[in-house]
């Protein structure tokens, strides 16, 4: 079973009014979790690595155990390079049987950013990859990515505009408030900026950092054109709190394929409420 572009999928939940969750993975554990709760739930999803998630795994197992997971469950899923910066990079990994791509520019000047996007579109098209780039930029953590409060800005809906039509890409990450990682505090996501952003763009708009962002929060922004949410430090942190409390009531363990039981069950419970946030079970 092939892995497929997210063309379709955020194409489809932009008409129907729901979003498609994206969940980094890092490992052979968090596919399973993922596509089995997916399959269970009839969702479409999308599965995403960072540069750092395929060094650590390595891009053909990791390509390879996503393959299998189609397969497995019968399911049209979505590989995604999660922040990708450089197109030889994007371009091995497409190779290697990855059909949907986000290149990441933002630290870039705009019209630099517009010249790395198009060049990646360019090769993306051959091989009927989905493209997704973001304007603005987040703030926080992912990874190899820390970005200061002082380096983030928003989304500029005219320049949005501008972005979209002369790089032709499928959808756009946008910049309103949300911020890779934790929160210290209350999430603040500007709405007005959104429905702005969704005035001027017609595309599947993204929705970063969605972990801590309260459930109201997300449908709202979901109502006002998000169609991917990518949800990453949630999954960690369940995974490890559940790990963690199983050490401390067994001290002795070590057989991973017991003390990693009760993390993969932390996960499907988030995976599980991020699809129903979401609004995408049975849109498969
Ligand atoms: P969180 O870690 O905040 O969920 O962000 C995930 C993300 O946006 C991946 O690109």
């Amino acid at each position: 079973m092939y892995l497929i572009s997210s063309r379709q999928m955020l194409k489809k939940a932009l008409r129907e009014g729901y979003a498609v969750p994206a969940f980094n993975v890092h490992n052979l554990e968090t596919v399973q979790v993922v596509a089995e709760t997916a399959a269970r739930l009839a969702s479409p999803v999308i599965l995403a690595g960072t540069p750092a998630t395929f060094s650590y795994a390595g891009t053909d197992y990791l390509v390879s155990i996503c393959q299998e997971a189609a397969r497995r469950h019968n399911l049209p899923l979505a590989l995604h390079l999660d922040h990708h910066e450089e197109l030889e990079d994007i371009s091995h990994k497409v190779t290697a049987g990855v059909r949907s791509v986000m290149i990441d520019g933002s630290h870039l000047p705009f019209e630099e950013n517009i010249r790395k996007v198009i060049e990646v579109v360019r090769f993306c098209l051959r091989y009927d990859v989905s493209v997704e780039a973001e304007l603005g930029r987040l703030g926080g953590q992912e990874d190899d990515l820390n970005v200061s409060n002082t380096d983030s800005f928003f989304t500029d809906p005219l320049a949005a505009k501008a972005f979209v039509a002369r790089t032709g890409i499928d959808s756009l990450a946008v910049a309103i408030g949300s911020a890779h990682g934790l929160y210290h505090g209350e999430p603040h996501l500007d709405f007005e900026r959104l429905a702005a952003i969704r005035e001027q763009v017609d595309i599947p708009l993204v929705l970063h950092g969605a972990s801590g962002i309260p459930e109201a929060m997300v449908q709202q922004a979901i109502a006002l054109g998000v169609c991917k949410v990518n949800v990453a430090t949630d999954l960690k942190i369940a995974f490890a709190d559940a790990v963690k409390s199983y050490f401390i009531q067994h001290p002795d363990a070590n057989d991973p394929r017991k003390y990693i039981v009760p993390g993969k069950q932390a996960m499907q419970a988030v995976v599980e409420e991020k699809i129903q946030i979401c609004g995408s079970a049975g849109k498969l």
